[in-house]
C-alpha cells in the first residue's frame, strides 16, 4: 500500500469522502495513519497499543520473582495511574492503589469495569476485550504486592463535630435507621477481610466521595446483592463527604493487609465476596 502522509495532501473533498464512507461525523475528528480513527479513538489507543507491545516483549518467567517482574512489565500501561507496585499516585486525590487488596475483590472490580457495573472510562477500555483467565493474573499479582504508605493530597481540614460524627457512623453505625458500622465488614482498622471486602483505610479523598456518590446515583453496582449500595441509601445528604474526609485520614501501616477470611462474620450478604477460584468459573 503506498504511504499516505496525513491528511492535509489528501484534499478535503477526499477526507470528507472518507469521513463519509467511515461513518465520521466531522472531518476535523478523522486522521489517517494507516487506518481511520477519531480523536477520541486515537487518545483511547495509545495505552492498550503500549500494554500489548509490553506483552509481547515480557520475559518467560521461571520463578515466583521472575513472574512477579514480568507481569509488573506486562501491566507497565497500568502503572501510569496506579503506580509501578500499584502502590497508587503520591500526589493525587483520585487514583487508587491496587497492591495487597484481596485477590477476589480486584477480580470482580476488573470484571465490573468490562461488564458495566463500573464505568470510569480508560479502565472500561482497558478491560472490554480481556477473558477471565487474563483478569484473574491480573489481581493475583496486584493482591501479592505488600500495601506501602502513599501520601495522597491531604485531605480538608475537618470540624471535629464532623470527625466525631463520620468516626462513630465508622465504628458504630447507626440501628435506628438500619445502618450498619462500616467496620464490621471492613474490619476495625479498615483494612478489610479476604477474599471480598476491600480496605477502605489509604483510599484518597476524592475517590471514596466519587465510589459512595456512585452507589448513590446508581453509576457503580457490586454483585448482588449489593449491599453497599444499600448502606449508601441509608446516608443522610452530607454524611458522604463526612464519611470520606474522615476515611482518608486513616492511613494503614505499610505492609498491612486485609484479614484472612473468616476472622469475623459480615453483619449482611454482600454478592462477590468469593474467594478468586472455580466459584468465578477461573481455575485456582
Ligand atoms: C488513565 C489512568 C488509568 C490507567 C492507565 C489504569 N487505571 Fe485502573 N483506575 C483508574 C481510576 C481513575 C480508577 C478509579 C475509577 C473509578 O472511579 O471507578 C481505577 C480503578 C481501578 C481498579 C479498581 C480499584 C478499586 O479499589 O476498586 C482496578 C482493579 C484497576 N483500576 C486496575 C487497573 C489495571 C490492571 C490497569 C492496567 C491494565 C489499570 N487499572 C490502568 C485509572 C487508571
Ligand atoms: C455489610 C458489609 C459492608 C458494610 C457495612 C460496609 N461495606 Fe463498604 N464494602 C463492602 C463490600 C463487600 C465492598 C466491595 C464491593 C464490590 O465488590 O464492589 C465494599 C466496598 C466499599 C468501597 C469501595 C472501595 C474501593 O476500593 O473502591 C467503599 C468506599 C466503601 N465500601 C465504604 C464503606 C463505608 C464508608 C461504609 C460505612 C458507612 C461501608 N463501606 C460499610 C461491604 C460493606
Amino acid at each position: 500500500m503506498p504511504e499516505v502522509k496525513g491528511p492535509r495532501r489528501m484534499g478535503v473533498p477526499f477526507r470528507f469522502a472518507m469521513a463519509h464512507v467511515m461513518g465520521f461525523t466531522s472531518v476535523r475528528n478523522m486522521r489517517f495513519d494507516g487506518r481511520f480513527q477519531s480523536d477520541h479513538e486515537t487518545q483511547a489507543m495509545k495505552l492498550p497499543a503500549l500494554l500489548l507491545a509490553l506483552m509481547a516483549s515480557a520475559a518467560m518467567a521461571d520463578t515466583p520473582a521472575d513472574e512477579a517482574q514480568a507481569m509488573g512489565e506486562r501491566l507497565a500501561a497500568c502503572a501510569a495511574c496506579h503506580g509501578p507496585q500499584g502502590e497508587g499516585m503520591p500526589g493525587s486525590a483520585y487514583y487508587p492503589h491496587l497492591a495487597g487488596k484481596p485477590a477476589g475483590y480486584l477480580f470482580t472490580q476488573l470484571q465490573g469495569f468490562r461488564d458495566g457495573r463500573r464505568h470510569y472510562p480508560q479502565m472500561v477500555y482497558l478491560m472490554r476485550n480481556w477473558d477471565d483467565a487474563w483478569l484473574a493474573q491480573i489481581a493475583r499479582h496486584y493482591a501479592s504486592l505488600p500495601f506501602v504508605e502513599t501520601r495522597h493530597a491531604t485531605p480538608p481540614a475537618q470540624h471535629i463535630r464532623d470527625r466525631d460524627h463520620a468516626q462513630a457512623l465508622v465504628e458504630h453505625g447507626d440501628a435506628s435507621r438500619d445502618l450498619p458500622a462500616c467496620a464490621s465488614c471492613h474490619g476495625p482498622a479498615l483494612n478489610g477481610i479476604e477474599p471480598g471486602v476491600p480496605a477502605l483505610a489509604g483510599l484518597p479523598v476524592d475517590y471514596l466521595v466519587a465510589q459512595l456518590g456512585g452507589w448513590m446515583t446508581g453509576a457503580r453496582h457490586s454483585i448482588a446483592p449489593d449491599c453497599m449500595s444499600a448502606v449508601v441509601h441509608a446516608l443522610q445528604p452530607g454524611e458522604i463527604r463526612l464519611l470520606a474526609g474522615y476515611i482518608a485520614t486513616q492511613v494503614p501501616a505499610a505492609g498491612s493487609r486485609p484479614a484472612p477470611a473468616g476472622t469475623w462474620e459480615l453483619p449482611r450478604a454482600c454478592g462477590g465476596t468469593q474467594a478468586l477460584d472455580s466459584a468465578h468459573g477461573v481455575e485456582p
